[in-house]
């Protein structure tokens, strides 16, 4: 069988790959600031390899037998699946399996159990599972998932498969176990059935785009929309100017607006068109006049709206073109909230090539942005811890949304207590007591308790 040469050059062949820092056929990823290495995730980052088995030939033989077709070995096909989707660190998994139902995962995960064999659980960026690189040799399993659930059907890391699938609203005999599982990371389980909620699509949508001339001015203007918008108001996104140049000069994007220190997008989500139109005009109207808002522009229909909202959406895939990208997603108070960017420029200084500041200020969500032409360990210690304590001191999360992952499990407790990260480690512990799922993400492991 042609695959098997793949897994079997294992640790000698990975060995080597580190000694040239290259893994044969995987690219080194490419941005405007030039030419990134991919480097291996564990080289990178101070990390060991815990003490799971090696995939062996009669493994991959049990998963063909198992799925035949759906499980893939070939070094190109593997090669997608070991690098994160910034392009800036790679795994060495040999094999990724496709299950397609419950009762396959089940018995994926009953034999990884059984063998001592690390997993990496992958569907996308839903949160509800990894979907992030594996660092050593885990198993990839491919799976996909939906968002809005309201209940899940799951497999527990020794195989046990967990039926709560339900369409019901209400539901509340014991412990409610789906939120346990909502942002763990595929740590505990992997989910294979959602039962989604799905909110009627409104009849009236309204973007505004528009330009604040201080980070003070898109805080008023929040508090003015939300008491004269109301119950409509959907959204309420802002951007820093530097984000706007690099959307510009990176992925060619106009500005429909005057240039301006900062921009707001406001969406509207409505059930009556002129209803809605005539609340988001008397705002803009009092907003222009207070001078709160000194540009703007406004759209009604699908394309337009998805012209503005691209200038906000798009801000993540223009910064990969500057070069390596430090990512912090924070929670903070919406007073405190551009601060950190400020003070971020100010101590990082000409050491970083750019320091934007963009994100979801309706939910107090900021996501924090330092590029530089490639990664630097230095400039990483300038940013943390400096990052998180600065989070901490103002009571906010050093993960809104996307969640710890590998790169700040060792920093939860900037954001949870001593006593909750124990309760998590049981919880851990309790699910997946080899400790196979997902390893090395989300939860400082046991003994290791964090810097803070
Ligand atoms: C966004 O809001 O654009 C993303 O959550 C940001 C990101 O993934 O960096
Ligand atoms: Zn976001």
């Amino acid at each position: 069988m042609a695959a098997a040469v793949v897994w079997r050059r294992g640790a000698a062949w990975l060995r080597s790959c580190r000694a040239n820092r290259e893994l044969p056929g995987v690219p080194r990823a490419r941005g405007c600031a030039g030419s990134r290495e991919v480097v291996p995730t564990c080289e990178r980052y101070a990390v060991r390899r815990l003490p799971f088995a090696r995939l062996a030939d009669g493994d991959v033989a049990f998963f063909e037998r198992l799925m035949p077709g759906r499980v893939i070995t070939g070094e190109e096909e593997v090669k997608p699946f070991n690098v994160d989707w910034l392009k800036s660190v790679r795994g060495c998994s040999q094999l990724v399996l496709k299950p397609q139902t419950t009762a396959e995962v089940s018995q994926i995960l009953r034999y990884c159990h059984e063998r001592n064999l690390a997993v990496n659980p992958q569907g996308g960026n839903t949160g509800l599972v990894g979907g992030s690189v594996p660092v050593f040799d885990e198993i990839i399993l491919s799976t996909a998932l939906m968002n809005q659930i309201i209940s899940f059907d799951k497999v527990l890391a020794d195989g046990s498969a967990l039926d709560c699938l339900t369409s019901l609203r209400k539901d509340n005999t014991g412990y409610d176990l789906k939120q346990l599982f909502i942002g763990s990371e595929g740590t505990l389980g992997v989910i294979t059935a959602v039962s989604i909620l799905c909110p009627q699509r409104p009849k009236a949508v309204n973007v505004a785009f528009l330009g604040c001339q201080s980070f003070a001015k898109v805080l008023e203007t929040f508090t003015t929309c939300r008491a004269m918008l109301g119950e409509i108001l959907s959204a309420y996104e802002f951007m820093d100017e530097k984000c706007m140049e690099l959307v510009e000069t990176h992925l060619k994007l106009s500005s429909p607006v005057a240039d301006s220190p900062f921009y707001v997008l406001i969406e509207t989500s409505g059930s009556n068109s002129t209803h809605d139109e005539e609340k988001l005009h008397n705002f803009l109207e009092q907003a222009m006049a207070s001078g709160l808002v000194t540009d703007g522009t406004v759209a009604t229909d699908e394309k337009k709206i998805k012209v503005l909202w691209s200038l906000r959406e798009r801000i993540t895939e223009a910064l990969t073109h500057e070069g390596y990208v430090y990512k912090y997603d924070i929670s903070l108070p919406v007073g405190k909230l551009y601060d950190l960017v400020t003070d971020m420029r100010a101590r990082l200084g000409q050491s970083a090539k750019n320091v934007v500041g963009y994100g979801h200020l309706g939910d107090g969500n900021l996501h924090l942005n330092i590029t530089a032409e490639s990664y630097s360990h230095s400039l990483l210690e300038a940013i943390e811890p400096f990052v998180y304590e600065w989070t901490a001191r103002c009571s906010g999360s050093i993960s809104a949304e996307h969640g710890l992952g590998f790169k700040k499990r060792h920093f939860i407790h900037y954001s949870k207590p001593h006593e909750a990260v124990l309760l998590m480690q049981q919880f851990k512990a309790m699910l997946d007591p080899k400790g196979i799922l997902n390893p090395y993400k989300t939860l400082p492991s046991a003994p290791d308790r964090s810097t803070c």
